[in-house]
């Protein structure tokens, strides 16, 4: 796959990553329980059948009115789904269960604290307790559907609970991660317009209980510096009937819902009949300037794809109890925690805290003891558990069916470990590739059909047209194994509507670099660039080699960051791996590594030598590290990512700017230090 072209190589072009895997099939058990098992699936999804098929996903939903139009493209790029269907999220996420599910548990909720008691909450609570704060916010706050609601809400259940009391009544909620600061909500409140804030007091996270309610007070004087009010903000309490926080209470602005919902008891509100095209909620997401973007999801093109997605995808079936680990605040816990499981009537794990508290072997208790069948997190995760307790898995006894990873490129490493060791040998894996904007995974292996293959995350999923493009917007042949820019052709039914408020950023930063004639109402002149760059097997298999500025460009060859850092985490100290493209004099760009170990390793300069030699030996002289960098953590954002911009400041001996989002600051310090 080496590209040893004269002429300039895009960016995009990556000539090699990890090299390809043997292939993993799903056992007969698997198969016979699954809900898709037939490859049948692709035929009723085939370009032919474009849009219509996509009509097999809606129907998983109850309509009030059935559309007219499966999809009106009259105004590229803004697709209009299902044009005339009129439906309601929290109805189809509960009251329609009620009739068969009323007593089955919706939400397992697991709070930090070990010695608290799992809340376990059935449809018909969440039916209950979403119509209360329904209530409330329409008849209390006069609330308004298309009025825009912030929230700042930690893992508890109020944050799915409040999410579908917005729903209730087509108010769109803009839930933003609870791990982010007051500034963020500012922003984002701001941007959307939000004048209610609903926001807890505290929550628990790594054995502390925090106070969260003191961060609204400074969101709502940054948003007034900013131009403008929030009038309200509504405080969950994390124990009822006892305040965690001790900001005091604004009166006329702050007011604690538990204590407002007394006079709401047993209320209910109709569910307001949606079109499918009014938005559902927003979710903000960094862009490649300052500015977050608010991503603005449909009601019913969402929500179809979301739940079609988790039926194929994941394969909730009624008798599962499934756990996403993610966090609701990102798109993965919106669409396969909330509004695909419930839709579909699942039992859904809800976990407060870090998986890795008290001690690694949490997560595989949380599963014992609920019986979890099904597993989604991410590879961040899967390395941080695998590092804190590698051999925990085995001493509980659970049992998987299904695991998933999503966010980032897993590195066969790891996923062996997580095939071996957390899934026992028997789980079947699936890595999904998709995005904020994407509303739902758009390549994965469906698990009854595809082998898994380590590393790549598979064919695109039914009614996905992939298109990879070069720098200058030419197909690549398909199957061709050679790095471009990952397109999808077609529209479908999860894509993003706009980014709110600004029509123009939208087509400018989705479209605007492949889009053929933007004068042209014909939807296959508008391809979808996703920003990542990815390579198709000869088996249609689709790797993801990362965002396209993530790649190294090493004296003229591409070399994905991964690549590098999956050969070094074969040594068997190594715990995490980052590579980091180092501006360099000669070569333009050169890689640095850096490497934390596991516990009782010693870093030593033979070490340093081996992972040198390691990484020589796996991919070639060219991805050789201009230095190993043993350090005692990566500095990390709170959502676990690895911030590379520190690293690579840290290397070229620059001053990392702004940390002050890192969960470990003072690391930056440590490894100044050491690097003496
Ligand atoms: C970016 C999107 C989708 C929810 C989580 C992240 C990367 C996502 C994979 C995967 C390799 C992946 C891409 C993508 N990504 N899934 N399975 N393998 N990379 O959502 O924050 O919008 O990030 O995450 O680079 O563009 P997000």
């Amino acid at each position: 796959m080496s590209t040893s072209k004269k002429n300039a190589v895009s960016e995009s072009e990556i000539s090699v990553h990890w090299r390809e895997e043997g292939s993993f099939i799903p056992s007969q058990a698997f198969i016979a329980q699954a809900n898709l098992r037939d490859a049948a699936i692709f035929d009723r999804f085939s370009a032919d059948h474009f849009p219509d098929c996509f009509t097999e996903y809606a129907e998983l939903l109850h309509w009030e009115r059935r559309w007219d139009q499966v999809l009106d493209t009259s105004n590229p790029p803004f697709w209009r789904w299902f044009t005339g269907g009129v439906l309601n999220a929290s109805y189809n996420c509960i009251d329609r269960h009620l009739a068969t599910l009323r007593n089955k548990a919706a939400l397992h909720f697991v709070p930090e604290d070990e010695d608290e008691p799992v809340v376990h909450l059935t449809y018909q609570d969440l039916y209950v307790r979403v119509n209360e704060l329904a209530a409330y916010l329409r008849f209390d706050l006069g609330l308004r559907k298309g009025d825009r609601v912030t929230l700042h809400l930690p893992m508890i259940p109020e944050l799915p609970i409040t999410m579908l009391a917005c729903a209730r009544l087509g108010l769109i909620h803009s839930q933003v991660f609870s791990g982010f600061s007051a500034k963020a909500v500012a922003e984002r409140a701001t941007d959307s317009q939000s004048r209610v804030l609903i926001t807890a007091d505290a929550y628990r996270r790594s054995g502390k209980l925090y106070d969260h309610k003191a961060r609204a007070d400074e969101a709502v004087e940054l948003a007034a510096q900013m131009g403008h009010l929030i009038e309200q903000v509504l405080i969950w309490q994390r124990y009822p009937g006892h305040a965690s926080s001790a900001s005091p209470m604004v009166p006329g602005r702050d007011r604690v819902l538990g204590d407002e919902l007394r006079a709401y008891r047993g209320r209910r509100v109709a569910p307001e009949p949606m079109e499918a095209t009014d938005p559902l909620f927003l979710m903000y997401t960094s862009g490649t300037t300052g500015k977050p973007k608010g991503c603005q999801h449909s009601t019913g093109g969402y929500l179809a794809y979301a739940a079609g997605t988790a039926r194929a995808v994941l394969d909730l079936q009624p008798q599962d109890v499934y756990w996403c680990m993610a966090d609701i605040g990102w798109i993965t816990g919106h669409s396969y925690i909330v509004y695909g499981p419930l839709a579909l009537g699942a039992s859904v794990v809800l976990f407060e805290g870090l998986p890795s508290h008290p001690d690694a072997g949490r997560p595989w208790r949380i599963a014992r003891d609920l019986g979890v069948s099904i597993f989604y997190t991410s590879p961040t995760a899967i390395r941080a558990l695998r590092r804190g307790g590698s051999d925990q898995p085995e001493k509980y006894d659970y049992s998987f069916k299904l695991m998933g990873t999503v966010g980032e490129p897993i590195e066969p490493e790891v996923w062996r470990w997580y095939f071996e060791t957390v899934g026992k040998g028997q789980a079947v894996i699936i890595d999904t590739w998709w995005q904020t904007e994407t509303g739902g995974v758009l390549t994965s292996t469906l698990p009854a059909i595809h082998p898994a293959k380590p590393g790549s995350t598979g064919p695109a999923l039914p009614g996905i047209y992939p298109l990879l493009l070069d720098e200058q917007g030419r197909e690549i042949p398909e199957r061709s194994g050679r790095a471009a820019n990952l397109c999808i052709r077609n529209p479908w039914p999860g894509i993003m509507q706009c980014i709110w408020n600004d029509p123009e950023r939208f087509v400018d930063t989705y479209y605007g670099r492949f889009c053929r004639d933007r004068k042209s109402t014909d939807w296959r002149d508008w391809p979808y660039m996703a920003g990542d760059a990815a390579t198709q097997d000869a088996d249609g298999y689709i790797r993801i080699l990362g965002r396209i500025d993530d790649v190294i460009n090493v004296a003229g060859h591409r070399i994905g960051s991964k690549e590098i850092e999956s050969a070094a985490l074969t040594a068997p100290e190594v715990a995490e791996a980052a590579v980091v493209a180092v501006a360099d004099p000669v070569k333009g760009r050169v890689p640095e590594l850096y490497v934390s170990l596991k516990p009782g390793e010693q870093g030593s300069a033979a070490l340093v030598a081996r992972i040198g030699q390691i990484v020589i030996h796996e991919i070639g002289k060219i991805a050789s590290p201009r230095h190993v960098w043993i350090v005692p953590d990566m500095p990390k954002t709170r959502s676990g990512k690895i911030m590379r911009r520190v690293l690579v400041a840290l290397s070229e001996g620059r001053d990392p700017g702004d940390i002050s989002t890192l969960a470990n600051a003072e690391v930056v310090e440590e490894i100044r230090k050491l690097m003496g």
